[in-house]
């Protein structure tokens, strides 16, 4: 384990509840899982680096999320709740209190929530392992799980409309982002 990544576990273990740093850990795990039995070759400390902080800021106040999106210049909208902020907030704390600049490593955080259109391996590979984690037990998961073994841009298709289908049946409001997701993977082959 390197300095860095000991670094984040302090942080992760002060800031985050026992069943969000478990998740936590279970998203990495995950995705290492997918990385290896896919033969995808996505560095294992950007999985690392990114799982481990990807909701890093998932217990921190609206108003205090808001107050640091401003200080940092970030943009958001007025009706995003700590559900959609706090991708980006994990983002700066990524940046600022860690240091890290890898573009891949701080988008993967930034858009685990929504995804977007032209998501990296690793960022497609966070936004599903945050989803199919076996700890989270969400409608699908088990199944989908088995195919991301063998097939990782099929599952990834799977979560993408899973995940989207579940915003809509909450009523909740929809990020463009998720929907150009959407989109721009729905040409692979579900047979
Ligand atoms: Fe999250
Ligand atoms: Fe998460």
């Amino acid at each position: 384990m390197d300095a860095l990544q000991t670094k984040i576990e302090c942080y992760i273990k002060k800031n985050l509840t026992q069943k969000r740093l478990e998740h936590t850990y279970s998203v990495c795990d995950m995705a290492i899982l997918l990385n290896k039995s896919n033969n995808l070759n996505i560095s294992e400390k950007s999985i690392i680096y990114s799982s481990y902080l990807h909701d890093a800021s998932r217990y921190y106040k609206l108003e205090e999320m808001k107050s640091i999106l401003d200080k940092n210049n970030i943009a958001y909208k007025s009706h995003y709740n700590e559900g959609l902020l706090h991708a980006k907030v994990s983002m700066i704390i990524a940046k600022n209190d860690f240091c890290i600049e890898d573009a891949d490593i701080i988008n993967a955080i930034l858009y685990h929530t929504t995804g977007r259109a032209e998501m990296s391996m690793l960022e497609k590979i966070i936004y599903a392992s945050d989803y199919l984690e076996p700890l989270r037990k969400l409608d699908k998961a088990d199944e989908i799980r088995e195919i991301a073994i063998k097939d990782f841009n099929k599952a990834l298709l799977l979560t993408i409309i899973e995940s989207i289908s579940f915003v809509l049946s909450q009523k909740q409001y929809l990020d463009t982002d998720s929907i150009l997701m959407y989109n721009h993977n729905m040409g692979y082959s579900q047979n």
